[in-house]
């Protein structure tokens, strides 16, 4: 009998638990790592250094985690639904995988993959929409030992190619089109464009998904099911280090453009694996649904990887929450008999808007779990999905992490720890939250607010940016050495629970998309009649935050052309970064609030969004405090 996975199912082994994963954290780790298959164990459990920012852990195992996700499941779920994949359009056909079925694919697809060249340790970037070729694509590359590097399906050409050539990816994975409701979107274009300006890649594979007709490049691109047609349906998984690099994921930060998030292969997945087991508390029958989009983590990590590491049932779906119709969640979820159901809060704010019969006429009997995860989730969303969708007897995990943490590190476990509106829990074990103050103190006792650091390293710590450390090291670990520094405030209860207020650096969270104000500025100064411009965030009811951007134009705009010019500027976005990343409000001024120094003052900038002006705070050491007022009077 292989030793099996435990999972915390009090709140007395919560805090036995704990207590154990700070006194002796290495043993801890060591006994959850231990039931995965391993083709060698490690030497060391962990290596860190929290100041220079090097975490390794169990340095010198051998492993495969796709061996983890599907060969380790055959014996006892094989026949067990791995995925089941729910398309845009509910009319059309829904498709399922069992284990069996899943491992087969992903074994043909990695021949694939080999067959054109692919070789351990290679960079892959996809760029493919909700199918299930998307969850296979990433699991075949971690099968051969290829770096996957995901983007999501909904950046501009420009984005592809920055993050392509900072990989230096070989080959590309992507779709002749996508659904999005009601829109059909040419991916395959978008990919072409973006492959003019990078030299580094020399295969191309497209999935067939819409069925149009699409210029293939002779010698460079090739059709999947052409070439699945005679390959073989197993694959050996290639042996990997412990350490050896599974993905990169770019993300945005407050300075330059998106960095590289490395994680790699065996703490990420001791790490996904335990935290979605323990949060989700998910049982055999249980039918699991993660809406986030592969392209992010949280389709990694809770999509993808988690729930296949666990033996759950996980669902895929291609759609958005309102089409074709705002109750399009519920159906699913009552179609599947979805027991686990994990979301984002601006789609609850979204269908919150609509007639509540959208929600009231589903059963949504099989319910069990409810989850939040990607920005602070407000009260009156949480009580309308605890009420409306829960039905008032589902726990809500109000999940906080980062694309950098690898997977949850403050959260409920459902039905265990305590659940409560807008905050996010206790710590998980092994995570060891502070808060800090300006200076870098931990700040002691409860009801304290501070910078939310960790000061011990967890398995699916962030390893490095990829192709440069130092930009990893500067961001993360210099800001208060010896702590994981993660950008968020936060706010420690009286009851010792974590409420997360936001970030505090210049990054930005709209719908749970993170962008960094420098790299919307950067974008907009592509715009031939910008000069200069400044972003910042404002409260949004349905995203959370909106884009809010000044613009300083070389010329002067009447009133007239000002709609043109903001159109302009609109679209120069949408090609720079994607439309996700569109300006809500975009203000025409002829100067921005600076400090005899040059710097902005984004702080005004971000009172006047707010529609805050009545307390601007000190304006006297601005070089020209004259434009306060204009800025002011021009507000949108
Ligand atoms: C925010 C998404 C409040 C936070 C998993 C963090 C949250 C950033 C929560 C990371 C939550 C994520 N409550 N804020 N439950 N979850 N955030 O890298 O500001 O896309 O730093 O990872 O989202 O975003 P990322």
């Amino acid at each position: 009998m292989p030793a099996q996975h435990a999972r915390i199912q009090s709140i007395e082994e919560y805090e036995e638990a704990y207590r154990r994963s700070t006194e002796n954290p290495e043993q801890f780790w060591a006994d959850i790592a231990e039931p995965f298959s391993w083709r060698r164990k490690w030497d060391t459990i962990l290596e860190s250094d929290m100041v220079e920012g090097h975490n390794k852990w169990f340095k010198g195992a051998k492993l495969n985690i796709t061996e983890n996700c599907l060969d380790r499941h055959l014996a006892t779920r094989g026949n067990k639904l791995a995925l089941i994949w729910e398309p845009n359009d509910p009319k059309t056909r829904q498709i399922r995988y069992t284990y069996r079925e899943l491992h087969q694919e992903v074994c043909k697809f990695a021949n694939v993959l080999q067959n054109n060249g692919v070789e351990k340790g290679d960079r892959v970037c996809i760029y493919m929409p909700m199918i299930p070729q998307l969850a296979i694509a990433v699991l075949a590359c971690a099968r051969v030992g290829a770096v996957h590097s995901v983007i999501f399906a909904g950046f501009s050409a420009n984005a592809i190619s920055d993050r392509v050539n900072d990989a230096q990816a070989s080959v590309v994975l992507t779709s002749d089109g996508l659904n999005r409701g009601d829109k059909q979107i040419p991916v395959k274009r978008v990919v072409d464009d973006a492959l003019h300006h990078c030299p580094s890649v020399r295969r191309v594979i497209v999935t067939e998904h819409l069925g149009w007709p699409v210029n293939m490049v002779e010698g460079r691109d090739v059709w999947l099911h052409e070439e699945l047609e005679e390959v073989e349906k197993t694959s050996p998984a290639e042996e990997m280090d412990a350490e050896d690099l599974l993905f990169i994921l770019y993300t945005s930060g407050s300075t330059g453009k998106p960095k590289g998030v490395v994680h790699t292969q065996a703490g990420y997945m001791v790490w996904a694996d335990y935290t979605f087991r323990n949060v989700f508390q998910v049982n055999e029958n249980d039918v699991y649904w993660c809406t986030a989009d592969i392209g992010w983590v949280t389709g990694h990590t809770y999509l993808l990887y988690g729930p296949l590491l666990s033996g759950a049932t996980t669902l895929m779906f291609e759609g958005i929450p309102t089409y074709p119709s705002a109750g399009r969640f519920w159906e699913v979820i009552d179609k599947h008999s979805v027991s686990v159901f994990y979301t984002a809060p601006t789609a609850i704010r979204s269908l919150m808007a609509t007639p509540l019969d959208n929600v009231l006429s589903y059963s949504l009997d099989s319910l069990r779990v409810l989850g939040s995860v990607g920005e602070p989730i407000n009260e009156e969303a949480w009580h309308w999905y605890y009420t409306h969708v829960g039905k008032e007897r589902c726990p809500v995990v109000d999940t906080w992490w980062q694309t950098e943490t690898g997977g949850i590190m403050i959260s409920a476990l459902a039905g265990i720890t305590p659940s409560k509106p807008a905050r996010a829990g206790l710590p998980l074990p092994g995570v060891q939250p502070v808060l800090l103050s300006q200076e870098g103190k931990e700040i002691e006792g409860n009801d304290e607010e501070g910078y939310l650091a960790i000061k011990y390293p967890w398995p699916g710590i962030i390893r490095t940016t990829y192709g440069d450390h130092e930009r990893c090291r500067q961001t993360y670990f210099a800001p208060y050495p010896g702590y994981y520094f993660t950008g968020d405030g936060a706010r420690r209860d009286e009851e010792g629970l974590y409420r997360i207020i936001g970030r505090v650096d210049d990054v930005i969270n709209v719908s749970g998309h993170r962008f960094g104000t420098a790299e919307i500025e950067n974008a907009i100064n592509q715009n031939s009649h910008v000069v200069e411009s400044a972003v910042v965030g404002y409260p949004h009811d349905v995203k959370g935050q909106g884009i809010y951007a000044y613009v300083i134009c070389r010329e002067k705009i009447s009133k007239e052309e000002a709609i043109y010019v903001e159109a302009s500027i609109i679209e120069t976005v949408v090609a720079e970064i994607g439309k996700i990343a569109r300006p809500d409000k975009i203000q025409l001024v002829t100067g921005l609030p600076k400090t005899r120094s040059g710097k902005i003052m984004r702080r005004i900038l971000r009172k006047v969004a707010e529609g805050d002006t009545s307390n601007l705070g000190d304006t006297t050491t601005l070089l020209d405090p004259n434009v306060v007022d204009e800025i002011i009077e021009g507000k949108k």
